[in-house]
């Protein structure tokens, strides 16, 4: 399949694996691209420039084809190194950069002028265009329904993908809640260019992530979802858990007054007991609504292959076929 997606990364397939901490090392992003897709690795996972730059040459190693690196620009007391970070990208030679978070706009001259290409995830419109108006290459509008950080404006991807496509020029893919061939045709007709998928390259038997991890989404439903952190404005869709109900018991509790330390021992440093433990009941990991569409564990060429054969027949067959009577 060929849309602008596919040529501003040089893929083959218009499918992009968002970075996900704890999840996105190189096994997966290698895994993503050798497929096709666009892998990516999470640059902050890794702790320093120093580590990332060993990930990606450890990425290098198990594909030859192109793959990216999610850096999220967090608010932080104490920030990461980001000026280290962006320097090992660059000196990496890696030529994708999803970049999340705040404002990517002061990395963007260093990134462009390597010839990197810079897709930023948005959870609006406002933010969409924001991210056009600084000369991102590429937006990635991440609805309502994903896993990881929503942003505080619910709106859906059945309204914010028609949405962007009414006032953006550069392109976009779609994110949260894809699954499937179904979810890149609806993604297409709504004026993406492509999907990015989360939650549902984890239930796969590269994403390095403890067994655990897999079963729990093959098991859960779209209903089991929670929204947490709310009250301080960093919402997180996340898999509910004991530590989750009691975080929400925490915040109807505690109210207005809620700070960040109320909450800390269901959320910080939580990710590796889950990912890496396979302790499912550690704390608040993100997860999307698309749990409910997700009841295997393939291979990634495997799904790939699988959405790009769902998404070619639903178009030639399904929608042409209603167009013949
Ligand atoms: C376990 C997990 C961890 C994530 N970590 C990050 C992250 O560190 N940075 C980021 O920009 N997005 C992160 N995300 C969001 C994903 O990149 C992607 O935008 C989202 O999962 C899309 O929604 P979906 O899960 O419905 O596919 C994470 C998502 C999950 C499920």
């Amino acid at each position: 399949m060929k849309t602008r997606i596919t040529e501003l990364f040089g893929i083959e397939h218009p499918i992009i694996q968002g970075g996900m901490h704890f999840v996105g090392f190189a096994e997966m992003a290698a895994a993503v691209s050798n497929a096709g897709g666009l892998g990516i690795i999470t640059g902050l996972t890794q702790g320093t420039p120093e580590k990332l730059s060993k990930e990606i040459a450890r990425c290098r190693e198990m594909t030859d084809k192109p793959f990216g690196v999610n850096l999220t620009f967090l608010p932080s007391v104490t920030p990461p190194d980001y000026p280290g970070f962006v320097k090992a990208i660059i000196d990496s030679g890696v030529k994708a950069v999803e970049t999340a978070g705040n404002n990517p706009q002061k990395w963007l001259p260093p990134l462009q002028e390597a010839g990197i290409k810079v897709i930023h995830k948005c959870t609006s419109v406002r933010h969409s265009l924001k991210a056009e108006a600084i000369g991102c290459d590429a937006v990635s509008v991440d609805g309502f329904e994903c896993g990881g950080h929503p942003g505080e404006d619910d709106v859906p991807n059945m309204i914010l993908l028609p949405r962007a496509a009414e006032e953006l020029k550069i392109p976009f893919v779609a994110s949260g809640g894809m699954a499937d061939g179904r979810s890149l045709v609806a993604s297409l007709a709504m004026g993406a260019e492509g999907m990015n998928m989360g939650t549902r390259f984890i239930a796969t038997k590269e994403a390095p992530v403890h067994e655990n991890v897999k079963l729990a989404l093959v098991a859960a439903s779209e209903l089991d979802t929670r929204l947490v952190m709310r009250p301080l404005r960093n919402t997180e869709r996340v898999l509910t858990n004991a530590a989750v109900e009691r975080l929400l018991e925490k915040e109807k509790a505690l109210g207005a007054n809620i700070k960040f330390e109320d909450v800390i021992e269901e959320v910080a440093g939580v990710y590796p007991r889950i990912m890496i433990n396979g302790e499912m009941e550690a704390g608040a990991w993100s997860c999307g609504m698309v749990a409910g569409l997700i009841h295997d564990i393939p291979t990634v060429k495997e799904l790939i292959d699988r959405i790009m054969a769902e998404a070619e027949q639903i178009i030639r067959q399904r929608l042409e076929g209603f167009l013949a009577a």
